[in-house]
């Protein structure tokens, strides 16, 4: 099984829980590769806040590769406002890359502050779906939560019901 964990950040909440779910999967001696989404600028706060309001906007990212054919990617996005334009980059990469090719499953998860994060599952839902991705889970972490330890057992979980889709048992 070859599982691909995908992330963006900017300060660190989504990264703290790649990482979480990249420990659940050593722990149950799964192998995984690890991708840090990355513009090719750190652009100012303000900055992202304006361009996280025009929909659909891609942002140029790094150069990154993917080393192998995965059953899955797992993606973790922060929620913001309309749209992350580096997530939106890479999900036009993954557009792109399995347009004609065997389409690895998906499981994402996004950290969010507290504010309308529910229409942003439902527009990650909307163009994995149009793209023929088939999304077998997903979730979401309250930033809060994530700053004062209370997601490890949501996280386990999270990654046990990957297995499941994937026929794994651990
Ligand atoms: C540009 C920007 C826009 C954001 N917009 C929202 C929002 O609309 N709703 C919300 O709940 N949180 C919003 N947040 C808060 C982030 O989703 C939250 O802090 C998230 O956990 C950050 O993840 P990170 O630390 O991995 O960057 C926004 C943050 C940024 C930087």
């Amino acid at each position: 099984m070859k599982i691909l964990v995908a992330y963006f950040s900017y300060t660190g909440r989504t990264e703290k829980v790649a990482s979480l779910i990249c420990e659940n999967f050593s722990k149950f001696k799964v192998e995984f590769d690890l991708v840090k989404i990355q513009p090719i600028l750190n652009l100012p706060y303000i900055f992202w806040l304006l361009l996280s309001f025009v929909p659909k906007l891609p942002f140029p990212l790094k150069k990154f590769k993917l080393n192998n054919v995965y059953d899955i990617i797992v993606l973790g996005t922060p929620k913001w406002t309309l749209n992350c334009p580096p997530v939106t980059s890479f999900v036009n990469f993954l557009r792109s890359n399995f347009k004609d090719a065997k389409k690895p499953k998906v499981a994402f998860y996004i950290t969010y502050g507290g504010f309308k994060e529910d229409a942003f599952i439902e527009k990650f839902l909307k163009i994995f779906k149009a793209n023929g991705f088939d999304v077998v889970e997903f979730d979401k972490f309250k930033r809060r939560d994530i700053d004062e330890g209370r997601v490890l057992e949501r996280i386990e979980n999270f990654v046990r019901k990957i297995f499941v889709h994937l026929n794994q048992s651990i």
